[in-house]
């Protein structure tokens, strides 16, 4: 596997290939990232990961410093996956200059949710990924981008990116993986106490019961029985953002008014801290 940090390497590394699969991460790999790039690189000539901790999409207050930074161990495991490249930029590779350009995705989508909590979250992501495949895909006639589906809004915002650009990109998702009891991975899991550790995977359990309860309940009951599940997360200690039952079609068009839920295609989000550390979950239903 070539480690590379600038663009003009990476392109050269890829110069032979028609067809690259990318992973993009911000490293602290997990078995999530893993199995990703994994099945990806069945679906390119030449596998390519980046490693790189985008400023652009973390707030002030939030964890850019402190964020797990770990090339040789991530490079270990990405080199037994199969990767053949691993784009490691240092930030004035990506930002020469203040990235003043930049893409900002429909606020219907990117204002809600993750976005709402964390404004300026999927301008930063958008942005980021946009050069990233600039880096990697340009000149080339079609590749093959993978993304984990525990960041769900995430995903669909960048294939709504991929389709207004008209990118010839085809967007892969990979499943959430999970620890034994049912927490999903996650690279801020590192954060937690063991005693946070053993609480956390009550999200899960949350969204899995908010879940079975939205099945066939009647629409004009969804809001309460949200509110129940964020109360029950706080009970125990969580500071709740959101537990919502949303249309797996965009996740923001308004859910039936009245009648049984479930008739369409529909995913439970979640995000809450425990203690000083943010968790996201999903489930489709
Ligand atoms: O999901 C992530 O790790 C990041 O948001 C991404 C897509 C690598 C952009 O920085």
């Amino acid at each position: 596997m070539h480690i590379v940090h600038t663009i003009a390497d990476l392109r050269q590394h890829l110069s032979a290939y028609r067809r690259p699969a990318f992973v993009p991460t911000m490293g602290n790999l997990h078995d999530g990232h893993i199995a990703l790039v994994k099945q990806a690189s069945a679906l390119g000539d030449v596998t390519v990961s980046s490693i790189f901790v985008n400023r652009l999409q973390f707030a002030p207050h939030e964890d850019f410093d402190s964020y797990p930074r770990t090339l040789d161990a991530d490079a270990e495991r990405l080199k037994e996956a199969g990767c053949n490249v691993l784009f490691a930029p240092r930030e004035k590779e990506l930002y020469p200059e203040p990235q003043t350009y930049k893409v900002h995705p429909a606020s219907e989508l990117a204002d809600i949710l993750e976005g709402h909590f964390r404004p300026g979250f999927f301008i930063g992501v958008s942005t980021v990924v946009l050069k990233l495949f600039s880096c990697v895909f340009a000149g080339k006639p079609e590749g093959v981008a993978a993304f984990g589906k525990k960041d769900y809004q995430q995903v669909m915002v960048i294939r709504r990116m991929v389709q207004q650009f008209a990118l010839p990109i085809e967007i892969m998702t990979g499943e959430t993986l999970r620890a034994d009891d049912g927490l999903a991975l996650s690279s801020r899991n590192t954060y937690l106490s063991p005693a946070e550790r053993a609480e956390a995977v009550q999200l899960s359990i949350a969204l899995t019961a908010l879940g079975q309860a939205a099945q066939g309940a009647q629409a004009t009951d969804l809001q309460a029985l949200e509110a129940a599940a964020m109360q029950a997360l706080a009970r125990r200690g969580w500071k709740p953002d959101y537990l919502t039952v949303r249309k797996r079609a965009d996740l923001f068009s308004p859910l039936a008014q009245s009648g049984p839920l479930g008739t369409e295609p529909l995913v439970v989000l979640g995000a809450a801290k425990l203690g000083m550390t943010r968790l996201i979950d999903n489930l489709e239903i």
